[in-house]
């Protein structure tokens, strides 16, 4: 039976390694939705290769781009962040979530109400949503598969009846480009430095990330959701081969590991097959030429972001939407060359300091309302903390 595939974000990093997936392992598939930001050429290229159902592109004032690229084509197209939503909650059998930052919740969100199962990458959805967003995609039939490397080593070796027997889980960081620096020499990175990843080719913000280690901090808060396991029960651990992608340790003495080459497709080709194993051209493991494995602690004076991260799961969901939020409006400043590297930590702490949290009790949680108004909370907390960031950043230039 021919698979309804359905890509938000498919002219980022994970969109374009799915579409050349499927090309290879995909087997019988027909593309639902192909759904992109502002890359209007590549969106426009996929869309008359893979012909999908709708093809939509984010940004409105390239409705006219897109409507001339794809002319006499006969395909479906629309614009603007309602057309992505209403897109991206479309029917079909399994749906990659790939959109980056916050703008992918509203799209996971509607996602998550079709039955398919939600290959997940955007985690900044489940940071801001917690066990919301599984619980939405289970009450409709479907299933959340990780897809972020470690996640996914933990998903393919946990035993899920026997979680009780868990002693702990462990994510492996590659420690990013800046591993083993001291905080002063940190002050000095440039922009070009934190986008060279040694291991990763990835967007540009899952790079930065990884250079501050808040994408392990995010990571730290997903498998938390993702797992339901206590903060306390995850440990973060320095390696930089990047080969051993996770652990679950269980309490009888055994660990058990995902391993693998340092490449994107291997676990995106693992939910496209999910629950069987695909066959395709995989880049293998060469054990004995890689000769040494290391693992270290992680420096977090340093890195300060796990740190955060973890102080942000035990204070609850609203606070890490507020660790999201502050941290994408800094690594976008940072980009810009508006502040430095040190400084994306300090504005985050500052802004977990401020932010004025709605209460949520346990009770509202877990009866949230499963319509969309079940993200409202975490876009309420996400414009606020934006606010409240762009006010940290004017003061900062009012005082120098
Ligand atoms: N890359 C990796 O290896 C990796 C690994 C694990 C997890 N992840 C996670 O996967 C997600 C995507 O990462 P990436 O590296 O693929 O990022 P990326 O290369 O920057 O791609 C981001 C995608 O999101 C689209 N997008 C941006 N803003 C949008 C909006 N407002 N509405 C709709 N689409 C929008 C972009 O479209 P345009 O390019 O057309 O603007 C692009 O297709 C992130 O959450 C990241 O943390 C990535």
């Amino acid at each position: 039976m021919t698979r309804r595939i359905s890509i938000l974000g498919s002219t980022g990093s994970i969109g374009v390694s799915t579409l050349r997936l499927l090309d290879e392992v995909g087997g019988d598939f027909a593309i639902e939705a192909l759904i992109g930001g502002r890359n209007v050429d590549l969106l426009a290229q996929q869309a008359l290769k893979y012909r999908p159902a709708i093809t939509v592109l984010a940004d409105p004032s390239q409705w006219s781009a897109l409507r001339d690229r794809l002319a006499g084509s006969g395909l479906e197209i629309a614009c603007g962040e309602d057309a992505v939503c209403a897109a991206a909650g479309r029917k079909s059998d399994l749906v990659m979530a790939a959109i980056v930052g916050i703008a992918g919740l509203k799209p996971t969100w509607a996602a998550a109400g079709t039955g398919a199962i939600l290959a997940l990458a955007n985690k900044e959805s489940l940071v801001c949503c917690g066990r919301a967003l599984i619980e939405r995609v289970e009450a409709h039939g479907g299933r959340v598969l990780p897809v972020d490397s470690e996640h996914n080593a933990i998903f393919q070796v946990l035993d899920v009846n026997q979680k009780d027997k868990v002693a702990r889980l462990v994510l492996t960081a590659s420690g990013g480009p800046f591993w083993g620096r001291s905080r002063a020499e940190l002050g000095q990175v440039t922009v070009e430095q934190a986008l060279k990843h040694p291991n990763w080719s990835m967007g540009a913000k899952i790079t930065i990330d990884s250079a501050t280690l808040a994408n392990k901090g995010l990571e730290l808060i997903e498998a938390a959701y993702l797992f339901d396991m206590p903060g306390e029960k995850i440990d973060v651990v320095i390696h930089p081969q990047s080969v051993v992608h996770s652990l679950v340790e269980y309490r009888d003495g055994s660990s058990l590991a995902q391993l693998g080459p340092p490449d994107m497709r291997v676990p995106i080709s693992y939910c496209l097959g999910w629950p069987e194993r695909v066959a395709w051209q995989a880049p293998k493991l060469d054990l004995v030429g890689m000769k040494t494995l290391t693992f270290a602690a992680p420096d977090e004076s340093a890195f300060p972001m796990l740190r955060l991260a973890r102080e942000a799961l035990a204070a609850g969901e609203g606070m890490t939407t507020v660790f999201n939020a502050a941290n994408e409006v800094c690594v976008q400043a940072f980009l810009d060359r508006r502040i430095g590297f040190l400084q994306i930590a300090e504005y985050v702490e500052t802004a977990m300091m401020r932010a004025q949290l709605p209460s949520i009790s346990s009770k509202d949680h877990t009866s949230r309302d499963m319509s969309v108004q079940g993200i409202a909370f975490a876009l309420d907390i996400d414009a606020q903390v934006r606010r409240l960031v762009a006010d940290l950043f004017f003061s900062a230039r009012q005082h120098v």
